[in-house]
C-alpha cells in the first residue's frame, strides 16, 4: 500500500521547536514558535484559566457528547468578543473547532463545497500552514502583495490594487490583527479601504483572528474584522483561543460564518456541521468551557483582561527595548520597525544564511524567513541579542 508514498515535507515552525529543545547550550534564545513567554521564559497557565478549571472540575457532572457545533455558551461569548454588534446575529453561525487551524480547515472545506477549486488569496508572506490547509481542502492558492521588504511595513497600494481585481468567486485570507509572520498591520483607514474594495468586488473575506488582544487591545484589534463584516454580505472568520487565553494544547477555536440572510445562514451552517461530523464528529469541550466560564463571569473576565493586557504590554515593551538597543549600538534606525510592529512577531528581513549563523553561533533560534517571536526575548539578554544580530549582519 504505502510504497506509493514519498516523505512529506516537515513543518518548519514545529521542526524548529524540536531543534531548540535538542540544543544543550544553556544560553540559547527561543524566538521561534508563537507561544507567549513570561519573564522566566515559561509559558504559564493564566490565573483566570486556572480558576475557571477549578470551577469546572468542581461543577462538572457529565462527559456526554457536546453536539457538532460545540459549547453554545462559548459560541455566544466568542461572538460578543470578536464581532460584537457589527452584524445582525440572525445572519451569523458559529461552530467550535479545534484551534485556529481546525477553524481554518473547516471553513476552507466549506468554501470548497460551495465553489470547488476556488482560488484563495494569501498575503505575501503568510503563516506557512495557510497554504497546505487550503490545498488540502481542494482550493487553489494565489498571493497578493503585502510586506514591503524595504520599509518592513505594508505595501498597501499594491495590496489594494490586487484586491480590487478580484471577483465574486475569489476568497481573500486576511489577518484580522497581529500579522503572522511580519508584524506589519493595516491601519484602521486601510481596513476601511479593504472593506470598500471587498464590498465592490464581491470577493469573500476569510479573516484569521488568531491573536485578538495581542496588538493594541481587544476592541482595537477587532476593528478590521468588524468593519469588513459590516460592509459585505458574506464573510468567514477563524477564531483562536490558543494565544489570548494561553490554551495552546487544548486546541480551542471557532469557525464563524456570516451569510447573506438567515435562510442562507441555516443552509451554510448545515454544510459546516456536515463537514465537522464527517471528519472529527464533534469538538472536545475543555478549552471551550474554560473560555465560557471566564467570559461569562464578571470577575474572571476582568482578571483575564488584566492578564492579557500585561502580556501585550510586555511584548510592546520588549519591542521598544530591542529596537532601542540596536539603535544605540549601530547609530541607525534600521531596526526601529520592530517597535512599530504589533502582535507576537516581527519579520526582520534577514537572509536565511544570517538566520542559520545566529542559530549556530549564538544559539538564537528564529524561523528561517527571519520571523522572531518577541515574547521569547529574555528581558536581561536584550543587549546580547542586539550584539548578536548586528555582528551577524555585518
Ligand atoms: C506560530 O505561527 O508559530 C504558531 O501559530 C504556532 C503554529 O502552529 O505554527
Amino acid at each position: 500500500m504505502f510504497d506509493t508514498l514519498t516523505k512529506a515535507p516537515g513543518d518548519k515552525i514545529l521542526a524548529l521547536m524540536g531543534e531548540y529543545a535538542a540544543d544543550s547550550r544553556s544560553d540559547k534564545i527561543d524566538l521561534g514558535v508563537g507561544v507567549y513567554k513570561d519573564e522566566q521564559g515559561t509559558t504559564p497557565i493564566m490565573s483566570s484559566v486556572k480558576k475557571a478549571e477549578q470551577r469546572i472540575l468542581a461543577a462538572g457532572k457529565t462527559k456526554t457528547y457536546l453536539g457538532i457545533a460545540g459549547n453554545k455558551g462559548y459560541g455566544a461569548a466568542v461572538l460578543d468578543l470578536a464581532i460584537a454588534d457589527a452584524v445582525d446575529r440572525s445572519r451569523v453561525r458559529i461552530a467550535q473547532a479545534p484551534g485556529g487551524t481546525g477553524s481554518l480547515w473547516v471553513l476552507m472545506q466549506l468554501v470548497n463545497r460551495a465553489r470547488p477549486g476556488a482560488t484563495i488569496w494569501l498575503s505575501d508572506p503568510t503563516w506557512p500552514n495557510h497554504n497546505p490547509i487550503a490545498e488540502n481542502a481542494g482550493l487553489k492558492v494565489a498571493v497578493y502583495p503585502y510586506f514591503d521588504t524595504e520599509t518592513r511595513g505594508v505595501k498597501f497600494a499594491e495590496m489594494l490594487a490586487a484586491l480590487d481585481k478580484l471577483g465574486k468567486d475569489d476568497v481573500v485570507l486576511l489577518h484580522g490583527c497581529c500579522h503572522n509572520p511580519t508584524g506589519a498591520n493595516l491601519t484602521n483607514a486601510q481596513w476601511d479601504q479593504v472593506a470598500t474594495s471587498l464590498a465592490r468586488t464581491g470577493a469573500l473575506p476569510l479573516i484569521d483572528l488568531a491573536y485578538l488582544g495581542f496588538g493594541d487591545g481587544l476592541l482595537e484589534d477587532s476593528y478590521g474584522t468588524r468593519k469588513v463584516i459590516a460592509s459585505v454580505p458574506e464573510a468567514l472568520i477563524a477564531f483562536s483561543g490558543s494565544k489570548n487565553f494561553g490554551l495552546y494544547r487544548e486546541r480551542i477555536g471557532a469557525a464563524i460564518v456570516i451569510a447573506r440572510d438567515e435562510a442562507q445562514a441555516d443552509i451554510v451552517n448545515s454544510q459546516m456541521l456536515n463537514v465537522i461530523r464527517s471528519s472529527y464528529s464533534q469538538p472536545p469541550d475543555h478549552g471551550a468551557e474554560i473560555i465560557r466560564v471566564i467570559l461569562e463571569d464578571k470577575e474572571l473576565r476582568a482578571e483575564w483582561e488584566t492578564e492579557l493586557n500585561a502580556m501585550r504590554a510586555r511584548m510592546i515593551g520588549l519591542r521598544a527595548k530591542l529596537s532601542d538597543a540596536i539603535r544605540q549600538r549601530s547609530n541607525s534606525k534600521d531596526f526601529d520597525f520592530i517597535a512599530a510592529h504589533r502582535g507576537m512577531f516581527s519579520l526582520l528581513g534577514l537572509p536565511n544564511s544570517v538566520v542559520e549563523h545566529l542559530k549556530a553561533t549564538n544559539g538564537v533560534y528564529m524561523i528561517g524567513d527571519s520571523r522572531i517571536n518577541v515574547a521569547g526575548i529574555p528581558e536581561d539578554r536584550v543587549g546580547d541579542l542586539a550584539d548578536a544580530l548586528l555582528a551577524a549582519i555585518k
